[in-house]
C-alpha cells in the first residue's frame, strides 16, 4: 500500500491522530462513535479543509451516475479509512452495506436515506431521513448497515464517511432492489488503487 494519507495536510493529520485516540481508549464502538462525535462534528464544520477535487463529481467510476469515493486517509492496517463520498444532483448510490461502524456526515449539499432491515424474503425499508449539511449518524452493523442516498440539492452533495475498515477497498454488498438479492461489490477509490488491482 502507498501513503496512508492521500490529503496530506495538517488538518487531516490532527483529526486522525485525535480520532485513533480516542478508538484506542474506548470500551466499545457504541463508546468510540460517541466518543469521536464532537470532533467530526468540527471537522463537518470546516469549510476550508476539503480541496474541491474531492468533491467533484467522478464520470468514470464504477458506481455510475458521476458517484465516486474519494479517499483522504486509509490506516495501513485497514483498520480505518475517511473518505468523501460525492454524489451529483438527482443520482442515487445502490443499496449497499458497509461492514464496519463508523460515523457518515454531510458535507455539501443535502440528501435523502433509506434504511433497509434484512428479511427472510429480502429486504424491507425500515427508516427514510433527510440529511442536510452538517447531520451525521453512527453506523453500528448489523443496524442500520444497509442503505441508500440520493442528493436533494440541486448541486452535488458531498458525504464525509470515517469507518473502521478500507471501505473502497474490502468485498461488501449491493442489493437488488426489488428482489432484495445481495451481490459482492467493490466500490472502489477513484484515487486511489486497492491493493491487489
Ligand atoms: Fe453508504
Amino acid at each position: 500500500m502507498g501513503s496512508e494519507y492521500i490529503l496530506d495536510t495538517a488538518v487531516v493529520r490532527a483529526f486522525v491522530a485525535d480520532i485513533r485516540t480516542a478508538i484506542a481508549a474506548a470500551p466499545s464502538p457504541e463508546a468510540a462513535c460517541e466518543a469521536i462525535r464532537p470532533r467530526f462534528a468540527e471537522l463537518l464544520a470546516d469549510p476550508d479543509w476539503l480541496p474541491a477535487g474531492y468533491q467533484a463529481d467522478a464520470p468514470e467510476s464504477g458506481m455510475g451516475g458521476g458517484i465516486g469515493q474519494w479517499l483522504l486517509y486509509h490506516a495501513e492496517d485497514g483498520s480505518l479509512s475517511l473518505f468523501s463520498l460525492v454524489v451529483p444532483s438527482g443520482s442515487q448510490t445502490p443499496i449497499h452495506d458497509h461492514l464496519a461502524w463508523g460515523l457518515v456526515g454531510l458535507y455539501r449539499g443535502s440528501q435523502d436515506e433509506e434504511i433497509y432491515a434484512e428479511r427472510d424474503d429480502g429486504l424491507e425499508l425500515s427508516e427514510r431521513r433527510s440529511l442536510e449539511r452538517g447531520d451525521f449518524y453512527a453506523l453500528l452493523p448489523p443496524r442500520d448497515d444497509i442503505h441508500r442516498v440520493r442528493t436533494t440539492s440541486a448541486e452535488t452533495s458531498v458525504s464525509i464517511h470515517l469507518l473502521t475498515n478500507d471501505t473502497g477497498c474490502v468485498w461488501r454488498h449491493a442489493y437488488d432492489a426489488e428482489s432484495g438479492e445481495a451481490r459482492p461489490f467493490r466500490s472502489g477509490y477513484v484515487n486511489a488503487p486497492c491493493d491487489d488491482g
